[in-house]
Order: structure tokens, then sequence, then C-alpha cells
């Protein structure tokens, strides 16, 4: 990463850390793919009685235009998509899908930290939503994303949706390993038609050659991948880059 977006990425978590002790801004900054780091991110977040949705770059409503299209073209009949949310935390980009969506949807939310499947559970047990598709469901759960597999079969999910998880192993002292894994794991889970959504800050110039080459397993798998602008939002362009797997055929 250029000194340049290791400053603004530094910003950005000060920003997100406004009301946090300085030794978790610390922690944060070099250790976003430790799951100590996140708990304790979301338990003193979440200090007062009052819970409040953590979005990191930006909410549901910045990217409804891209992610409700791209549920009605893998949608067929009454077949439930299978959503995944990968690295959660507290945003309500989930429970939004799951809300939002006409057609029906299994919307997992799934985290590395307990702290926040549990608030998020406890929000939604204490807050009900209905949904547009009475047929959808919504479930939050504590699973590490290096190890998709544990959770689902091959070629099972239509969609996953990543807002920061891997940008955050990314610019982890030790977390660049980890993305590599995640990655390679999501190619594996995702349906051929399925599709990864990864909304990112990084310029395309980096991530898209990033994503080509790692998506990729010699013989087995390689992706198509694809960009489109989110917007500018306070003053910072967003990307969100698609990942669509391409069993190599012999
Ligand atoms: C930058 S935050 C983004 C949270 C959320 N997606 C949002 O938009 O606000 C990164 C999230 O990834 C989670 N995370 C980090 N490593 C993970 C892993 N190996 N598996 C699953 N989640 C992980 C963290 O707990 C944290 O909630």
């Amino acid at each position: 990463m250029t000194s340049l977006l290791k400053v603004m990425y530094a910003r950005r978590i000060l920003a997100a850390c406004a009301r946090q002790h300085s030794s978790l801004t610390t922690e944060l900054i070099e250790n976003m793919d430790k799951k100590a780091t996140w708990d304790r991110f979301y338990a003193e977040n979440n200090r007062t009685s009052s819970f409040k949705n953590f979005e990191w770059f930006f909410g549901f409503d910045s990217v409804r235009h891209i992610i409700l299209p791209y549920l009605q073209t893998m949608s067929h009949n009454s077949e439930l998509l299978r959503v995944l949310d990968m690295g959660c935390g507290t945003s309500a980009l989930g429970p939004c899908i799951y809300k939002d969506s006409p057609f029906p949807v299994k919307v997992t939310c799934a985290d590395i930290s307990p702290v926040a499947v549990h608030l998020m559970q406890e929000h939604i047990r204490a807050k009900a939503i209905q949904p547009q598709n009475l047929s959808s469901q919504l479930e939050f759960i504590e699973l590490d994303c290096t190890q998709l597999h544990s959770h689902y079969g091959c070629s099972s999910v239509d969609l996953i949706v990543d807002k920061g998880t891997i940008d955050a192993l990314l610019r982890s002292k030790e977390g660049k390993d980890k993305t590599c894994l995640v990655l390679k794991q999501c190619m594996k889970v995702l349906r051929r038609s399925g599709s990864l959504l990864q909304f990112s800050d990084e310029d395309p110039d980096a991530r898209l050659m990033w994503l080509e080459t790692e998506a990729q397993e010699q013989g087995v798998m390689s992706a198509n991948v694809g960009v489109q602008e989110v917007g500018d939002l306070r003053g910072i362009l967003y990307y969100c880059y698609q990942v669509t797997p391409h069993p190599t055929v012999h």
C-alpha cells in the first residue's frame, strides 16, 4: 500500500474510532485481522444501552442500486437465493438486503467476532424486521471466513458481499495471507452463476490485478473481474469489484 493510502486509511480508522480510546485506534490500524481487536471495538462501541449499527465506508442506501439488480439477474422461480455478508460486523447491510429484496433470499451475516454477532442477534430479536418477500430468511453466525467451507458446500452461494472485510485484512500487519485464503474460499463456495461484490476505496489499478491473480487456481479456477464506481462520498471515491468464478474446463 502506498504511504498516501496508508495515511488516508489511518484517518478513516481515526474517524471510525472518534469516541474510542487511543490504544484501540492503534490496535485497529495494525491488527484488523484479529478477532480480539474487533471484539474490543464492538464492545467499546456499544457500551450504552441503545444499539446503533456501525457502517464501514457507507450504508446499504449507497449500494442498493447495485445489489438489488444483481439479485434480480440471479433469481429464478421461487428458489431461495443464498446471500452471505462476509465480515458483517454490526452493519445493517445484510438485514437491509433481507428486508428490501423482492426475491426470496436467505441472508447469512457472518463475522469472526462473537461480540458483533451477539449484538446483531439481540438487536433483531428486539426489533423484528418484516421482509418484502415472506419466504426470506435472516441469520447471524460466528464464522471465520478463511474457513467458509466449514459452513458452506462447494458451489452453494449465489452472492457474497464484502464491505471492508478483505480491505481490513489486506491492511493489517499479518493479514495478507488470510486475504488470499478468504478469496479462494469465496470462489469455492460461490455457484458458477454467483458473484462476490467487494466494496472498497482501493484504486482499480491495484485491486483488479490483485483479484485476477489471487482468485485463480492454476488449472482449476479463474475469475472474471469487473469494476464500477459506487461514487464519491465525503471526498473519497469508492468502487464495487465484481468477481465471478470461472472453472477451468479440461
Ligand atoms: C472493516 S470491518 C467491516 C464491517 C462491516 N462489513 C461494515 O460494513 O461495517 C471488518 C469486519 O471483518 C470482520 N473480520 C475480520 N476478520 C474476519 C474473518 N477472518 N472472518 C470473518 N470476519 C472477519 C471483523 O470482525 C469486522 O467486523
